[in-house]
């Protein structure tokens, strides 16, 4: 690591002074034309999935029904000081995403009123819904497991996709699709944690099948539809997050002592994607489709939490109970009986027991959009480098 490391960062030094120079140089002739910062080859990004990419299409009474509190604080505490919405104390790796393509601003929610601001449009539009399934609603009502009140599937925001395209073309814009990067946050945890009460009868088998099979029908619509550039996340480690670790027996665990059927179930569940989005790759040659490996970067970090500024790796940091998970099912963050976060929300990986601090969704940012071909395949830089190209 040293050599390279230092060699690099000389480089990196050196940089700044050397378009100092160049700017020095040409300050005459052209006195506003101070090199702006190297474009993004994208401006537009359209977003799916579920809470962990939704930045605002639910509130408290529209969400899932147990995190009831999200538009209350401490939500959203320690980036906007105030709630936007979003679970978690601040940005979502899809924010991180907008930072790392420089857009003017984050992706406004389709159900908001900046939505519908055209200017806003610009940047693009997050169609996820925070308990969004990757099966379709009737299938988990028709099992009266329709307990969760949000409707929405991952076909769902397909459709409210098609309806913004109608709109922007409505208003004489022309269409992005071609141009624009498609973000397919995680979906499909819902859909495991929904059947869970009736696992003899649905197995987690079944929910398997069916929600790649979902997924896979939802990306080829975006492909259909002209998509040429996509990210498509898997599943994390379910198995760590505080209220999963709550509920199961305190022998199902696993090498980074979190609860090993679980994450067998994503595992399961992302080796079943990835076959699936090597065959859209072949139908499809002409359009990237890039895998962002939730899994591996969640288990990097659980591998060893302090390397990447964590000390509770375990704990909820809005939650309450105390003991080894401080989650209460029952008092959950924003509830009246739950309004502080933990103080250093930055030292904790879980934020309100199912949902991540900013700060583990930066760090697992970070291994998508910088950590080149080991967490992201094809790597994010080598999908920007196609783009800047016009070559998919
Ligand atoms: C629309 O968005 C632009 C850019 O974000 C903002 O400056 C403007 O105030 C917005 N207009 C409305 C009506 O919200
Ligand atoms: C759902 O509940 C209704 C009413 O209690 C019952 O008649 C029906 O058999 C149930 N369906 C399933 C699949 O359990
Ligand atoms: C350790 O646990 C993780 C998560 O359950 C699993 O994916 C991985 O295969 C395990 N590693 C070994 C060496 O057993």
């Amino acid at each position: 690591m040293g050599m390279a490391t230092r060699a690099t960062s000389r480089r990196l030094l050196l940089l700044p002074l050397a378009l100092a120079i160049v700017v020095a140089g040409t300050a005459a002739a052209a006195p506003a034309a101070a090199a702006p910062p190297a474009a993004s080859p994208f401006r537009t990004v359209y977003a799916f999935g579920d809470s962990f990419t939704d930045t605002g299409n639910t509130h408290s009474t529209t969400g899932p029904y147990s995190f009831g509190y999200v538009s209350s604080p401490p939500y959203g505490a320690t980036f906007f000081h105030r709630s936007t919405n979003r679970y978690s104390d601040g940005r979502l790796v899809v924010d991180f995403l907008a930072e790392a393509l420089k857009l003017p601003s984050f992706l406004p929610p389709y159900l908001s009123a900046a939505a519908s601001n055209t200017s806003a449009q610009e940047v693009g539009v997050n169609f996820a819904v925070a308990g969004a399934t990757a099966i379709e609603h009737d299938f988990f009502a028709k099992n009266n497991l329709s307990f969760d009140i949000t409707p929405q599937s991952i076909m769902t925001q397909l459709g409210w996709f098609d309806a913004h395209l109608r709109a922007a073309a409505g208003k004489g814009k022309t269409n992005k699709v071609g141009d624009a990067l498609f973000w397919v946050g995680e979906i499909g945890a819902n859909d495991y944690a929904y059947t869970v009460v009736a696992r003899d009868t649905i197995p987690p088998k079944l929910i398997r099948t069916m929600a790649v099979q979902r997924v896979t029908t939802f990306v080829e619509g975006l492909l259909e539809r002209g998509a040429k550039y996509l990210i498509v996340q898997g599943l994390p480690l379910t198995g760590c997050l505080s209220m999963a670790m709550t509920l199961a027996r305190a022998e199902d665990r696993d090498n980074v002592s979190c609860v090993a059927s679980v994450n067998q179930q994503s595992y399961a569940h992302n080796r079943r994607l990835l076959a699936a989005l090597h065959q859209l790759r072949q139908k499809h040659p002409d359009a990237v489709i890039a895998y962002a490996d939730y899994y591996a970067a969640h288990l990097a970090v659980m591998r060893s939490p302090s390397r990447y500024g964590f000390t509770e790796p375990f704990r909820t940091c809005c939650g309450s109970g105390g003991g080894a998970y401080n989650f209460d099912l029952f008092a959950t963050c924003g509830s009246p009986a739950v309004n502080t976060a933990c103080a250093q929300p930055a030292k904790y990986i879980n934020w309100d027991g199912v949902h991540m601090t900013e700060a583990m969704y930066k760090v697992v940012a970070g291994m998508f959009f910088q950590g080149g071909d080991a967490y992201c395949r094809p790597s994010f830089s080598d999908l920007l480098a196609r783009k800047a190209q016009g070559k998919p």
